[in-house]
C-alpha cells in the first residue's frame, strides 16, 4: 500500500524518463567533481606542500577551481531539469484529475466535499511535485554519494571505512520507524486541510445567510476549532520531524569522533599519512549533508505518498454514468420521450420515484406538478442522464437514453434549473456554454424569448463579466439568462425545472408569451409551481409520493383530483401572502 501510491504515478513520469536520466547523470557528474576535491587536497598536502613546490601548488589550486566551476554548472542543469520534470508531472496529474471530476455524475459531487476536492487538486498535487522535483533526485544522489564515498574510503583506509559503514545501521532502523509514524500524521494533516478548505468555501458561498442569521461568531468558532485540529496535527508532524532530525544529526558527529580517534591512532602508528587522514575527514564531511537531509527527504516521500493516495482515491472512482460500450450517436432526434416503469432511489435510500409511466409526443409540453419533495427535479434529471434510473427505462425516440452517447443525448436536451448557476465569464460566453457555434441571431432570439434584453443595458453589454468574479445579477435576471442559455442550443427536448420562479407576475407573463411560440415543436418537460405557468402546458402530470397520481389537462385535473386542487391553491395562497 505504502509505496504503491507513489509507484502508480509512473505513467506520469514516463514522458520525463529522458529528463530523469539526464538529471541523474548530471547529479552524478557534479558529485564526482565534489568528491575529487578531497583527493586534490590530499595530493596538495602530501605532494607540493610537503616538498615546497610552488608550481605544483598552482596547478592543484587551478584543478580545485575547475572542479568547483564544473560542480555549479552541473547543479544548475540538475535543478533546471528536475524543475521541468516536476512541473510537467504536476500539470498533467492535475489536468487528469480535473478531467476526471468533469466526467463524474452529479451524484459523485453529492458524496464529496468540494474543499476536499479543492485541496487534492491544489495542495496534494503540489506536495507530489515537491517530491519529484527535489526529494527523488536527492534520494538518488545521496545513495550515489554513499556508494562513491565509501569506495574511496575503503581504498584510503579499510578500518575507518568500516566504522563509517556501520553508521548506516542506526540510520536505517531510525528511518523505518519514522516512515511509519510520519505517514499516518501527514495523511491526517492533508485530510484536515481539505476539511478546512470546505469550511472556507461554504462560508464564502453562504456569507449572506451567515450574516443574516447573525452566525458570524458561530462560524468563526467552528473555523477556529477546525483550524486548531489542523494546527495540532501539523505540530505533531513537526515534532516527529524534529525528533528524527536530532537523532539523525548525532550519527555523523559520533562517526566523526570515532574516525578522529582511530585515524589519529593510525597516523601515530604510521599506518596512514597525515594527508590521508585529512582526505578521509573531508570525505566524511561529504556524507554529513546526505545523512542530515535524509529526514527531510523521507518526510517528503511520506507526504507525497499520502498525497498520491488522496489523489488516487478520486481518480479511482469510476464515473457511474458514462457511455456504454457500443453506445450509439443519435444524429437527429424527433423528440419523443417515454418513461417506462421508472423507479429511482438515491443511493441505498428509500425509492423517490416508483412505477412512473409517461409518454411525451414530439413537440408536446408536459407540466409536472407536485408538492415540494415529491420528486419533480429528480424525474426531470433522468432525461439528460444527470441521474440514471434504478428501475425501468427512459427513452428518446425509442432508444434507451443509456444506449446513446452522452454527448449526442445532451446535444438534443436543453436544461434550465431552479438554481441558475452562471460562470465567471462574459454574458455571451455563459449563453454559448451549450452551443459554442451558435450565431448572434440565435443569441438574440433566445434573449428575446427569455425577456433577458436587460443584458444589453449592462455596462459592457454581452461582454459584461458575470458570475462570481463579475457583476452580480438578481435572482430573476440569472434565471432568465439560464433560460436563454437553454434555448440557444435549439434543442429538440427541453427540461425546465421551475425556471420562472424568481420572476414577477408581469415578466413571467411576457416570458410565457415568448416561450409558447418557442416551445412549438420542442418536447418540453416543465416543472411548475405556479398555476399561471400551467398555461404553457398541453398536459399536466400530477406527482404524489413518487408516483404519477393523475395525468390530464389542467382543467380535467382540477375537476377530477382534489389533491391537485389543494397543491395549486396552496401555491396561490403562498403567492398572495
Ligand atoms: N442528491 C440527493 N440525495 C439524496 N436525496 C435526495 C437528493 N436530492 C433530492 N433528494 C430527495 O429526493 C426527494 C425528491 O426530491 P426532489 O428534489 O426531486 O423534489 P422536488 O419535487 O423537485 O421538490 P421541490 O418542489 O422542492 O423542488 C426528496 O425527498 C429529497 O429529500
Ligand atoms: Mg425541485
Amino acid at each position: 500500500m505504502r509505496s504503491s501510491a507513489l509507484w502508480r504515478l509512473k505513467p506520469y513520469l514516463r514522458p520525463h524518463y529522458g529528463r530523469l536520466v539526464l538529471m541523474t547523470v548530471v547529479a552524478g557528474a557534479g558529485l564526482g567533481a565534489a568528491t575529487l576535491v578531497p583527493l586534490v587536497v590530499k595530493a596538495l598536502i602530501d605532494g607540493p606542500v610537503a616538498r615546497g613546490e610552488r608550481s605544483g601548488i598552482w596547478l592543484l589550486a587551478l584543478a580545485a577551481l575547475g572542479l568547483g566551476l564544473f560542480e555549479s554548472v552541473a547543479a544548475f542543469l540538475r535543478r533546471y531539469t528536475s524543475g521541468n520534470l516536476a512541473i510537467g508531472l504536476e500539470t498533467s496529474l492535475r489536468s487528469d484529475l480535473y478531467a476526471h471530476l468533469q466526467r463524474q455524475p452529479v451524484a459523485f459531487h453529492d458524496g464529496w466535499q468540494s474543499g476536499q476536492l479543492l485541496s487534492r487538486a491544489l495542495t496534494d498535487v503540489k506536495v507530489i511535485r515537491r517530491f519529484f522535483g527535489f526529494g527523488l533526485v536527492f534520494l538518488v544522489v545521496n545513495l550515489f554519494t554513499f556508494a562513491v564515498v565509501l569506495v574511496l574510503m575503503v581504498r584510503l583506509e579499510p578500518l575507518l571505512a568500516g566504522i563509517t559503514a556501520l553508521s548506516a545501521v542506526p540510520l536505517l532502523a531510525l528511518s523505518r520507524r519514522f516512515e511509519r509514524e510520519y505517514l499516518a500524521v501527514s495523511r491526517q494533516v492533508q485530510d484536515r486541510h481539505g476539511d478546512l478548505a470546505t469550511l472556507v468555501e461554504e462560508s464564502a458561498l453562504g456569507i449572506r445567510v451567515i450574516k443574516a442569521f447573525g452566525r458570524r461568531r458561530l462560524m468563526g468558532r467552528r473555523f477556529g476549532d477546525q483550524a486548531r485540529l489542523l494546527y495540532e496535527s501539523s505540530i505533531r508532524q513537526v515534532r516527529l520531524r524534529a525528533r528524527f532530525w536530532a537523532l539523525i544529526d548525532m550519527i555523523p558527529n559520533l562517526t566523526m569522533a570515532a574516525v578522529l580517534l582511530f585515524g589519529g591512532l593510525a597516523v601515530g602508528r604510521g599506518a596512514l599519512s597525515l594527508g590521508g587522514l585529512v582526505a578521509f575527514v573531508a570525505l566524511l564531511v561529504l556524507l554529513v549533508w546526505p545523512i542530515e537531509s535524509l529526514g527531510e527527504i523521507l518526510a517528503m516521500a511520506e507526504e507525497a505518498t499520502s498525497a498520491a493516495e488522496r489523489v488516487f482515491e478520486v481518480l479511482d472512482t469510476e464515473p457511474g454514468i458514462r457511455d456504454r460500450p457500443g453506445a450509439v450517436v443519435l444524429a437527429e432526434a424527433r423528440g419523443r420521450i417515454r418513461f417506462e416503469g421508472v423507479g429511482f432511489s438515491y443511493g441505498s435510500g428509500a425509492p423517490v420515484l416508483r412505477g412512473i409511466d409517461l409518454d411525451l409526443a414530439p413537440g408536446e409540453t408536459l407540466a409536472l406538478v407536485g408538492m415540494t419533495g415529491a420528486g419533480k427535479t429528480t424525474l426531470a434529471s433522468l432525461v439528460p442522464r444527470l441521474q440514471d434510473v434504478s428501475e425501468g427505462r427512459v427513452t428518446l425516440d425509442g432508444h434507451d437514453v443509456r444506449d446513446l452517447t452522452l454527448a449526442s443525448l445532451r446535444s438534443h436536451v436543453g436544461m434550465a434549473f431552479e438554481d441558475p448557476i452562471l460562470f465567471s465569464a462574459s454574458v455571451r460566453e455563459n449563453l454559448l456554454l451549450g452551443a459554442p457555434h451558435a450565431g448572434d441571431d440565435d443569441i438574440e432570439a433566445a434573449l428575446a424569448t427569455a425577456q433577458a434584453g436587460f443584458v444589453h443595458r449592462l455596462p459592457w453589454g454581452l461582454h459584461t463579466r458575470v458570475g462570481e468574479q463579475g457583476l452580480s445579477l438578481s435572482g430573476g435576471q440569472r434565471q432568465r439568462l439560464a433560460l436563454a442559455r437553454a434555448l440557444v442550443t435549439r434543442p429538440r427536448v427541453l427540461v425546465l425545472d421551475d425556471p420562472l420562479s424568481a420572476l414577477d407576475v408581469h415578466t413571467e407573463a411576457l416570458v410565457e408569451r415568448g416561450l409558447r411560440r418557442e416551445l412549438e415543436g420542442i418536447t418540453t418537460l416543465l416543472v411548475v409551481h405556479r398555476p399561471s405557468t400551467l398555461a404553457l402546458a398541453d398536459r399536466v402530470a400530477f406527482l404524489q409520493d413518487g408516483r404519477i397520481a393523475a395525468v390530464g389537462t389542467h382543467s380535467e385535473l382540477l375537476e377530477r383530483v382534489p389533491a391537485y386542487r389543494d397543491v395549486l391553491s396552496r401555491e396561490v395562497e403562498e403567492l398572495a401572502s
